[in-house]
């Protein structure tokens, strides 16, 4: 790397401590995330295949022709002019005419909850259903001092209070309709549905009727009671909803045991014997660990739900393996292998996929079963932007396949897996055959002896993240060879120069941090969501808000589209079927929304919209 100091001191009037300059020279950025142009071209690294696995250069750029919105740290949603947004459900909002409106001053209860759509709403989908519209939303967690702020203690202080936390949790399912207040609930529709920690579910795969699934209420290991921290989301091919279960650790603990500890097995997931923020071990014993040491081996999982059956039993697909997943990114590769792209949201855990062992053609019978029987791999990034995955088999890791359904973590831990800075959301384009993933942070890279600074990984302590692109040999997503690079590194141009600045694509105008939620619309337009730090102060000054931007990948150029309100994370995001209505998730906002005055803050689920429900949507944007 020549004279990279002169070329640093030159552009900024600055020159760049030494340690800086060694360290850039070791990975410049700009020349992982400009790999690009090689990809392109295929040259590079002997491997020529893989230029015919993307657009060529002169692919026409997306259009992204709104004004984009500055920072700001508003209790409001700020859009681009001409876009307006409302309100579809908020937390509480009763599904059925029999529930209750929500009760600012009891905050609800289980009952009414039950009832009700759950709380901080994350990943999901709309599906049009025969001439319906349902859209499936997780209902990842709760914020003690919020669902139970009604108490002095900010915590709950008896079992129904527990219970109605529960069921706060889980996917909420509702048709919505479009009329003069814009889109709407359908209270009482048959399609509405409340999947909650309580909901029976099939165990499909390997895991099922395996001992380690077994439990005092299941003894066959084979129905397991529930989902819940629901995070990202994914949808088959075929019109299912898939809800994917991320930290599934926080509800267990071992109240009846206090010096209880836990398997290697079950530390790797993270329990241990004093998690207790939700209190589900006082009203059900199968949340104490000292008592039932196998139900957290029932949680980690894909869940497949029939948005247009509600009497269907949810069906747990362990043969996708068992980790916290973010989201589920399905395609239907080239050959008709089903592959599915899963990131596990840890400090040091890994990305995965999982094909199909059979092949998927539209009007099969019971395609679900194609999740029941597969692969799972992990993906190793090596320096060079190439990488491979690594087949989770019994050969490759002395497991059975039970075990790597189950213990997923270990097993890719076993051939060798790259140690990822924290992947949440996968998102693969429609337009080419190239996937991205968000790696939101990790304050653990280059810190810890599993986590080394790497090319994937370049940066130690990476407190603004950055998104990594893959782009699958002979241009299909089954195959197991694959190159690679980043397509932004994140970071504050206004306050650091050389890595923290992020890559080149990052502006003054555009920074964010900590990216999360990820999706591309049906024009190729890739929406990155954040869940970062939103003090706007210090290294994160200037960035305001958790907010929304868009991608033009051909051109790397990013806009900020939407601010969210304050202390919120923006995650979940999908289109109506027309395209005309993109609804997004505000998760968690810490100030007033979406009321305003002094009214308890409700995680919702906005539409967003041009103004003009026959006039020009998101889907036609430009
Ligand atoms: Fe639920 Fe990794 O976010
Ligand atoms: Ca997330
Ligand atoms: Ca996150
Ligand atoms: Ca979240």
């Amino acid at each position: 790397m020549l004279n990279l100091k002169r070329l640093h001191t030159l552009a900024h009037g600055v020159a760049l401590p030494s340690w800086a300059v060694a360290y850039m020279c070791e990975f410049d950025f700009d020349r992982i995330v400009s790999r690009r142009a090689v990809l392109l071209g295929g040259t590079a690294f002997g491997v020529v295949a893989f230029a015919d696995a993307v657009l060529p250069p002169n692919a026409e750029a997306v259009p992204m022709d709104f004004e984009p919105v500055g920072a700001n740290q508003d209790d409001t949603i700020t859009l681009p002019k001409g876009y307006t947004w409302h309100l579809v459900a908020s937390w509480g909002d009763p599904l059925w005419s029999s529930g209750q409106d929500f009760d600012p001053t009891s905050r609800g209860t289980a009952e009414s909850q039950a009832m009700a759509f759950g709380d901080n709403n994350d990943g999901m989908s709309c599906f049009a259903v025969d001439g319906r519209i349902v859209l499936a939303v997780n209902n990842e967690y709760t914020n003690t001092k919020v669902i139970w702020g009604n108490r002095t203690s900010n915590s709950h202080e008896n079992a129904d209070d527990v219970r109605k936390g529960m069921n706060a949790h889980g996917v909420s399912l509702m048709e919505i309709r479009r009329g003069d207040q814009g889109w709407q609930v359908v209270k009482d529709s048959p399609l509405n549905r409340r999947i909650t920690p309580e909901t029976p579910m099939d165990v499909t795969g390997p895991g099922r009727a395996h001992p380690l699934l077994k439990t005092q209420d299941d003894p066959h290991g084979v129905l397991v009671q529930g989902t819940f921290n629901n995070c990202g989301n994914g949808r088959t091919p075929w019109g299912t909803y898939l809800t994917c279960e991320e930290n599934f650790h926080a509800y267990f603990h071992s109240p009846s045991k206090a010096d209880w500890t836990p398997t290697d097995m079950l530390k790797r997931y993270g329990l241990k014997a004093s998690n207790d923020r939700y209190g589900w071990a006082t009203v059900e014993k199968r949340f104490d660990l000292a008592l039932e040491a196998n139900e957290p081996n029932r949680h980690g999982y894909i869940v497949e739900i029939d948005p247009a059956d509600p009497a269907s039993r949810p069906r747990k697909h362990t043969a996708m393996g068992r980790f916290k997943h973010e989201n589920c990114e399905m395609v239907v590769a080239g050959d008709g292998h089903i592959v599915a792209y899963m990131g596990d949201d840890e400090r040091g855990e890994h990305l995965y996929k999982f094909i199909s062992r059979k092949t998927y053609h539209q009007g099969m019978e019971n395609p679900s079963s194609l999740l029941e029987d597969g692969t799972l791999y992990a993906a190793r990034f090596d320096e060079n932007g190439t990488g491979t995955w690594l087949p989770l088999t019994p050969e490759s890791t002395g497991m059975s396949p039970g075990e790597i359904c189950i213990h997923t973590r270990q097993a890719a831990t076993a051939v060798g897996a790259t140690t990822m800075d924290r992947p949440e959301w996968v998102a693969a384009n429609p337009q080419a055959v190239e996937a991205y993933c968000c790696l939101t942070n990790n304050k653990d890279r280059g810190q810890h002896p599993n986590q080394p600074v790497n090319a994937v990984n370049p940066r130690p302590n990476n407190q603004y993240g950055h998104i990594v692109r893959w782009i699958p040999a002979n241009g299909n997503h089954s195959s197991h060879g694959f190159k690679w690079d980043l397509f932004v590194m994140a970071g504050n141009p206004t306050v650091h120069m050389g890595a923290k600045s992020g890559s080149r694509a990052i502006t003054a105008e555009n920074m964010f941090n900590s990216p999360d939620g990820l999706a591309f619309d049906s024009k190729g337009r890739l929406w990155i969501q954040t869940d970062g730090n939103d003090s706007n102060k210090g290294d994160f000054a200037g960035m305001g808000n958790n907010q929304m931007l868009v991608a033009d990948t051909r051109t790397s150029t990013i806009r900020r589209f939407m601010v969210g309100p304050t202390g919120c994370e923006v995650t979940g995001i999908t289109w109506s079927p027309d395209q005309k209505t993109m609804f997004v998730g505000i998760q968690h906002p810490g100030g007033h929304f979406p009321a305003g005055g002094s009214r308890v803050p409700r995680s919702s689920v906005i539409a967003i919209e041009k103004p003009g429900f026959l006039g020009v949507g998101l889907g036609a944007m430009g």
